[in-house]
């Protein structure tokens, strides 16, 4: 293994679990920080209902305010036709749906039993591919649900299966509360790919107990190749409680490139996109790695910025 691509989700899944409504020309700055940085890959906002995530209520306005990038892609939650009637008229790049393999977070989440969902998600997909859009899945609470505990992996089989007849190109598998462990993400990985081959899935850990990055590194050796990471470990699904923070994106670059894996994201540039989000949101990101860069800087004199 010599690469792995990192969806960068700390505009999206970070800004959604925060009490502060972050400006759009501030969401502008940390898009251009991320892309200094070398991330090709920016899921950047959501068109759920501005009631729901009042946090990206600016989604058509941060839009069509991204700076553009020659290899650089934008993406957004889309989860319903009303969204993707609003994402159609913008220029994100592609699409995410999403459900939840348990029934009552999949209710909490997006108020519609599973089986309600897939017509819903079937319809966007076919709308979005038919504008040329590609569609990523997600699938929540794949190791666990806050309400409901276990889930059964036959579930996410099925609607992995479901979703990939739907026409989605990549599942996001993900571990919305943080729960998972090496032995359950193995146990599940070697079911899940008897079904879906592994270039078709992606990892997305939540670090709610500190197991994200030994997670990913699980996903790796079972041969997946994209990551989801949250810039500083913002993150959490408002839907979820007890979700918290992403695998913090700069813990992700660190550990792959002492590996000798590529990302293609520089740490230090990431780094200084996580101060200035330190600043905008008033308290310090939970990412190990960028609290050391930082304290790296102040012991030789370079400050915070
Ligand atoms: P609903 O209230 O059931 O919607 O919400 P509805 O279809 O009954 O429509 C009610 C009204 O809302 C109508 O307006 C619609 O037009 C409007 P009215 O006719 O009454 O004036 N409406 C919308 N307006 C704007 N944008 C829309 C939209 N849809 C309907 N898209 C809905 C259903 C799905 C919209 C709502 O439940 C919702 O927005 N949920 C989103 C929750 C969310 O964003 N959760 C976090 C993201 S998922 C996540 O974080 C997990 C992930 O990271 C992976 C992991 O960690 O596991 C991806
Ligand atoms: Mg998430």
């Amino acid at each position: 293994m010599t690469r792995v691509t990192i969806v960068e989700v700390g505009l999206r899944d970070g800004l959604q679990n925060e009490s502060v409504i972050l400006p759009v020309e501030v969401k502008r700055r940390i898009a251009e920080g991320l892309i200094r940085a070398g991330v090709k890959e920016i899921e950047a906002t959501s068109f759920v209902h501005p009631r729901w995530v009042p946090q990206l209520a600016d989604a058509a306005e941060l839009a069509a305010q991204l700076p553009r990038e020659q290899g650089v892609r934008y993406r957004a939650l889309v989860p319903n036709a009303k969204g993707l009637e609003r994402a159609l008229s913008t220029p994100i790049d592609e699409y995410a749906v999403f459900l939840s393999a348990s029934e009552t977070h999949n209710r909490k989440n997006i108020n519609k039993s599973i089986d309600e969902t897939y017509p819903v998600l079937a319809e966007v997909v076919e709308r979005a591919q038919a504008a040329g859009k590609r569609v990523r899945g997600y699938v929540s609470t794949v190791f666990g649900c806050p309400y409901e505990g276990d889930v059964p992996v036959s579930q996410v089989v099925r609607m992995c299966e479901r979703l990939i007849e739907m026409g989605v190109y990549e599942i996001s598998l993900g571990d919305t509360i943080g729960v998972a462990t090496p032995k359950k993400v193995k146990e599940t990985l070697e079911v899940l790919l008897r079904h879906i081959p592994a270039e078709r899935l992606a990892g997305h850990f939540h670090d709610t107990r500190g197991t994200a990055l030994v997670n990913a590194y699980v996903s790796l050796e079972m041969g997946i190749r994209t990551l989801d990471g949250a810039f500083g470990g913002l993150g959490g699904c408002p839907y979820a409680p007890g979700a918290s923070g992403n695998v913090a994106t700069e813990d992700l670059v660190y550990f792959l490139e002492q590996e000798g894996i590529e990302t293609g994201i520089d740490l230090e540039t990431l780094c200084r996109v996580s101060v200035e989000v330190q600043k905008e949101i008033g308290r310090p990101l939970s990412s190990k790695v960028l609290q050391s860069v930082i304290a790296t800087w102040s012991s030789v004199g370079k400050g915070e910025s």
